[in-house]
């Protein structure tokens, strides 16, 4: 026998009904995106890897370690997207969109990066983003974090959920900040690793995202950046705070979230699940006002946010049920019930553009039809045997409730499936 060809470590089959999980969960956040005036944008997966560097930052896991480049055939150094603010960005600039402001979009999908996988880290997982271009004031980062919560009372994870914000500042300020974080970090330096070491050169704010147990508590006595705050990012901030008093949100300033990317400026925020453990965060965004002109247009204001859609599944595996979502099986015995049954199925879908219906297929003894319907999940079983072909009829059984079967003539069994699915 030959050896079996398994997945991608770190890269997952989505199974029903974990299937279906999911699409509910991008269902039900993307009808909120409707609802704040969101539209889609669709964009590759694949992307020149000049795009990530220039954007994410030499100086970052994602860019260092995680990402997954290779040579295309003309040569050419491509990278499966690690995430979908540059993809944005790209887009936006290339095809002109920016003119049309102000621009909200968002979007969804696979997302790669080649970490250590453990529970709630893949290297294959999903995303769904929100971006908005051409609004520089607080009040859009207030409505990114509203919009997020209302996507967690919808979900019913609100009451799980704490959000945690923090301002970078402009680059001027962040400068300064680097500064006092070498300083104080240099104070340290034979608690620091190898890596650290170099991060201190390179990225000291990164040392800040060490999970190191040794550094917990210098890094927790290390200088915040909120001191060192230009004026008008800190009235930024404050009218954010205002914003969200205002809205009824709590939030907990954590003057060390410096997030991974090299991007942000000003505002940055993530929504977390304390209890989750390595997969805490379930969203993170902020404002990234310096991309647009890092990446070739004019300066442009821009914030966003995207969630992990895997992290909020591993929230609602508790309460997710695996319900039925198929209306009726088709019972049919005998090869003159499977065409008249198969005609009977269309007319029912044509009919109720919404109703999931299984016909049998493989044949088999009344009894092992009706097993199969029990085991398929349906509400109801339709069944067409020899004396209902006769008597042009059809019986219905009812799978999940206790109720006598009865049997109809199949010319009112449309105008009366609503009454059996209690619809
Ligand atoms: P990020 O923090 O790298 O930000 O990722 C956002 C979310 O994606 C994380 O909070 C987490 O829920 C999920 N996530 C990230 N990596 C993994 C993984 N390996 N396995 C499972 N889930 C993961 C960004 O990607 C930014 N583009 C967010 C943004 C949009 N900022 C502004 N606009």
């Amino acid at each position: 026998m030959s050896m079996r060809i398994q997945s991608i470590r770190g890269m997952h089959d989505v199974l029903p009904p974990a299937s279906g999980a999911l699409r509910y969960v991008e269902q039900t956040m993307q009808a909120v995106l409707q609802q704040y005036g969101y539209q889609e944008i669709r964009l590759p997966i694949l992307e020149h890897t000049e795009l990530f560097r220039r954007s994410l930052g030499t100086v970052t896991d994602i860019v260092e370690k995680e990402m997954y480049t290779f040579e295309d055939r003309n040569g050419d150094s491509l990278t499966l997207r690690p995430e979908g603010t540059a993809s944005c960005v790209r887009a936006a600039l290339q095809q002109g969109i920016l003119f049309r402001q102000p621009v909200r979009l968002w979007y969804g999908g696979p997302f790669f990066r080649h970490e250590r996988p453990q529970k709630g880290r893949y290297r294959q997982f999903h995303q769904l983003g929100a971006e908005t271009f051409g609004l520089a004031g607080p009040d859009v980062d207030a409505e990114l974090i509203i919009m997020c919560r209302h996507m967690w009372q919808r979900l019913a994870i609100l009451p799980r959920a704490s959000l945690q914000i923090n301002s970078l500042g402009t680059l001027q300020a962040r400068q300064r900040y680097r500064a006092a974080l070498v300083e104080y970090f240099r104070q340290h330096e034979r608690r620091l690793d190898d890596l650290e070491k170099q991060r201190l050169e390179a990225n000291p704010m990164r040392i800040l995202d060490s999970k190191n147990p040794e550094l917990a508590e210098i890094i927790g006595d290390a200088p915040g950046l909120t001191e060192y705050l230009d004026p008008e990012s800190a009235e930024h901030f404050e009218g954010l705070q205002s914003l969200l008093d205002a809205a009824g949100i709590d939030y907990d300033i954590n003057p060390h979230l410096v997030r991974g990317l090299d991007y942000y400026s000003k505002t940055v925020f993530e929504w977390i699940v304390p209890e989750q453990g390595s997969q805490a965060t379930i969203c993170a965004g902020g404002r990234y006002d310096g991309l647009v002109e890092q990446l070739g247009g004019k300066p442009y204001p821009a914030a966003g946010f995207a969630v992990g859609l895997e992290r909020i599944m591993a929230l609602l595996e508790e309460t997710w049920n695996s319900d039925t979502e198929i209306d009726a099986y088709l019972v049919l015995v005998g090869d003159q019930a499977v065409l008249a049954g198969m005609q009977l199925a269309s007319q029912l879908r044509d009919h109720f553009p919404s109703l999931s219906v299984v016909v049998n297929c493989g044949g088999g003894s009344i009894k092992t039809q009706m097993k199969r319907a029990d085991k398929s999940n349906a509400k109801l079983a339709i069944i067409l045997a020899e004396d209902e072909l006769r008597d042009n009829t059809v019986g219905i059984k009812f799978l999940r409730e206790r109720r006598e079967q009865e049997t109809i003539p199949r010319d009112n069994l449309v105008s009366n499936l609503d009454k059996y699915l209690g619809a």
